[in-house]
């Protein structure tokens, strides 16, 4: 198969759902990857999140790469991403209050950066992905052990 200009700035483990969802959507790595810069500059200067974040993680830049590989297998279906989203998050300190803030600012970045139907695409994943690790976050917070049993 040849592959279109477009599909060539993607590498992807599954070539042709790639395609059709970069048709669909308009979104490629390039637009990704300046949705997820763009949306954690804003995240690293929130009051909110930002100290989060701060006290997790030291080098940026394997996070970045990490979260441009996340993005493109969740909206492009490229399989370029292997990781445990929820472990990384069970144990934060966070509550539902958190993930509507960090939606906030991804909806932001997204309709500046994406085109119209990518902006909907990757926002209704951010949303339904929240609502999974909130609830993952929860049942942490529910089993965990009181300091006084431990
Ligand atoms: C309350 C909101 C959130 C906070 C405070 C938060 C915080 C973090 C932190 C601190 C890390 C780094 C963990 C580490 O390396 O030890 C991380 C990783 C990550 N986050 Fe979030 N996050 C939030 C919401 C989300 C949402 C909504 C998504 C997806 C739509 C997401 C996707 C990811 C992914 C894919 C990783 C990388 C996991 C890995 O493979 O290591 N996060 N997050």
């Amino acid at each position: 198969m040849t592959a279109t200009p477009a599909l060539r700035a993607t590498a992807s483990l599954r070539p042709e759902q790639t395609a059709r969802l970069m048709d669909e959507t308009g979104l490629d790595d390039d637009i990704l990857r300046r949705l997820v810069h763009r949306f954690y500059d804003r995240v690293r200067v929130d009051l909110v999140l930002g100290p989060i974040f701060d006290t997790r993680i030291t080098d940026w830049e394997p996070h970045l790469e990490r979260m441009v590989a996340f993005w493109s297998s969740v909206a492009l279906m490229s399989g370029r991403y292997h990781g445990v989203p929820v472990t990384a998050h069970a144990n934060l300190p966070v509550e539902w209050s958190h993930f509507e803030r960090w939606l906030d600012l991804f909806r932001q970045t997204a309709v500046e950066v994406c085109p119209p139907r990518g902006a909907t695409h990757v926002i209704d994943r951010a949303e339904s992905i929240s609502k999974s690790l909130h609830m993952a976050v929860q049942d942490t917070q529910r089993h965990r052990c009181p300091p006084h049993l431990t």
